[in-house]
C-alpha cells in the first residue's frame, strides 16, 4: 500500500451556516484512498499580537501544531470585499510566525471557495495565493474550485448536492496527493 497524506483543513468563517465550512464538511467523502482529513475551527483565535508570537495563546499553539503535522493544507476561503477574511489572515499570521518558526513553510496546499453569488471569490482566492508566496507554501494551481450559487448547492441539511463541484474537488484532492507526494521525495 502507498503512502498515505494528512490533509489539515480550516474555513475562514466562523459563522454557524457557512457556506466554505459545508464545502469542508463534503471534503471527507470526496478523498482519494490514500488521503484523510482533519478539520479546525478558527473561533477563539484572538487578533495578532507580534508581542505574543513567541509565547501564543493555546489555541494558536494547537493551530501551529496541527498545521506542521500534516503533510497538505485545505484552505476553504470565503470572499470579503475582494479579498480573504480577516479572520483567515490573522489565523494565517499568527501560524506564520515567529519568522523562523512559520508553521506553513514547504508545505503544499489546496484552496476552494464557496460563493453565494454567481462569481466571486477568485479575488480572494488571488490574495490568498499571493500569501502563499510569502509563507512558502506550494499552491496547487487547478482545478479553480468556486462553488457559485451556494444556497443551490447545499440541501437543507448542508450537505453538497452539486455533482459537477464534487468531481472538480475530486480532482483537486488528487492533485494535492500527487503534489505532497511528489514534494516529499525531494
Ligand atoms: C461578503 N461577500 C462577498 N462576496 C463576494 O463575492 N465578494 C465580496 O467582495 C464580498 N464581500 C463581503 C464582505 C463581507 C464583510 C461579508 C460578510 C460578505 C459575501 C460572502 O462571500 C458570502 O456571504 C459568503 O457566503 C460568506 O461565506 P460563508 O460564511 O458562507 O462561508
Amino acid at each position: 500500500m502507498g503512502e498515505t497524506v494528512s490533509i489539515f483543513g480550516f474555513a475562514g468563517s466562523l459563522r454557524k451556516g457557512s457556506y466554505n465550512k459545508m464545502l469542508l464538511k463534503a471534503c471527507f467523502d470526496l478523498l482519494p484512498e490514500n488521503a484523510r482529513l482533519e478539520t479546525f475551527d478558527l473561533e477563539g483565535i484572538p487578533p495578532f499580537n507580534q508581542d505574543l508570537e513567541r509565547e501564543p495563546p493555546e489555541k494558536v499553539k494547537e493551530f501551529k501544531a496541527k498545521i506542521k503535522a500534516a503533510d497538505a493544507i485545505l484552505i476553504a476561503t470565503p470572499e470579503y470585499n475582494y479579498s480573504i477574511p480577516g479572520v483567515l489572515k490573522n489565523a494565517i499570521d499568527w501560524a506564520s510566525r515567529p519568522y523562523v518558526d512559520n508553521s506553513f513553510k514547504d508545505k503544499p496546499a489546496a484552496l476552494m471557495s464557496a460563493s453565494t453569488g454567481m462569481i466571486g471569490c477568485e479575488r480572494a482566492q488571488l490574495h490568498l495565493r499571493q500569501c502563499f508566496v510569502f509563507l512558502n507554501v506550494h499552491a496547487v494551481n487547478m482545478p479553480e474550485v468556486i462553488v457559485t450559487f451556494a444556497p443551490k448547492r447545499f440541501d437543507d441539511e448542508g450537505r453538497l448536492i452539486d455533482e459537477e463541484a464534487k468531481g472538480y474537488i475530486r480532482i483537486l484532492f488528487e492533485n494535492l496527493v500527487a503534489l505532497t507526494l511528489k514534494l516529499k521525495t525531494k
